[in-house]
């Protein structure tokens, strides 16, 4: 009798030429809807999966975890993976994988644009002038906050930060970060950051841009406080995840002209944005598209794809000897 063959569960459409990479190891299912990421369907397809290949919009929870017991690996396409309870999945020996490296660059340029349109106010523009109301050049109008001299402030230094402060170089910024550890000198050389306490980051900064992954140790880390202690007329940007920021108090700060601007591409309750936010003019908001370009997608679902295979010990290499 044939043995049978792992099952692997893809949660959504991607591009079908990788993930048919998957089909020379397992019996891959699909969910059809791009949309269905219901913990109903999620807790139905992990039931009886070996593997299952997830984005972030697929929760996998500790329910969803007690309820798939032949689950052995689940690759998130993405470098957050906020949306895996990564304790549950250690505690029954289930590897999880994420996609570091390859949206490094596509990230960081959208992080650094975004940064630009709040700060040079080119949506609230846009939308002024879609709303006819330009009546002609005008010395007063639309003035924003200057990019070029002035002090970018990294929270979150990884690879993606480290591409903003590489940018940011080439727009004669001064740039600070903050993490819990100094970055090795060499790094520090090559992005020309400088290591600062937190609360010198948001006291300092003219920008500040938000790049550190989403925990419950740093759930609102940008608080009423912290927004309070920001630099008078500073930005902040916004492209991890939107539990960082407390909404309500950003929407205050941004009415009450405390912040210049904001950019943000990610939110708390995603798709929904608190309508206090949509409210401010004086805020870019786009749908978490930070890493959205083909390429890149592409190789984050490549990533994925690899990493299931080797997580599951499939591939060319499985029961290979390592060095
Ligand atoms: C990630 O990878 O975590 C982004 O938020 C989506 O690309």
């Amino acid at each position: 009798m044939a043995e049978s063959r792992p099952k692997v569960w893809v949660s959504q459409p991607l591009y079908e030429d990788l993930e048919a990479r998957l089909e020379q190891w397992f019996d891959v299912t699909r969910t059809a809807q791009v949309t269905d990421h219901a913990p109903a369907a999620i807790a139905a397809a992990l039931a009886d999966a070996d593997g299952a290949l997830v984005t972030l919009n697929d929760r996998i929870g500790a329910a969803e975890i007690a309820g798939a017991p032949r689950l052995r690996a689940v690759a998130n396409v993405g470098v957050g993976y906020n949306n895996l309870d990564v304790a549950a999945l250690a505690a029954r020996g289930i590897v999880a994988t994420n996609t570091p490296g390859v949206l490094t660059e596509t990230t960081a340029d959208f992080g650094f644009a975004l940064m630009m349109a709040a700060a040079r106010r080119i949506t609230e523009a846009e939308h002024w002038l879609r709303d006819g109301r330009w009546q002609g050049w005008g010395f007063h109008q639309m003035l924003g906050a200057e990019i070029h001299g002035s002090t970018l402030g990294i929270l979150g230094m990884g690879r993606i930060g480290q591409g903003i402060a590489r940018r940011a170089r080439g727009f004669g910024m001064r740039v600070l970060y903050h993490n819990r550890s100094r970055l090795p000198d060499a790094v520090e050389r090559d992005c020309a950051a400088t290591w600062v306490a937190r609360e010198s980051l948001l006291a300092e900064s003219d920008h500040l841009v938000l790049v550190l992954p989403y925990t419950a140790a740093n759930h609102h880390v940008i608080d009423a406080v912290a927004l309070a202690r920001m630099k008078p007329g500073a930005t902040l940007t916004n492209i991890a995840r939107g539990g960082l920021v407390d909404e309500g108090a950003l929407a205050d700060a941004l009415q009450a002209g405390r912040l210049a601007a904001a950019g943000l591409d990610v939110f708390e309750g995603e798709p929904a944005v608190d309508p206090r936010l949509t409210a401010c003019r004086n805020v870019v908001l786009t749908p978490h598209i930070a890493s959205a370009s083909l390429p890149t997608r592409r190789a984050m679902v490549s990533l994925a794809v690899d990493n299931l295979v080797a997580a599951m010990g499939q591939g060319p290499d499985a029961g290979r000897p390592s060095d």
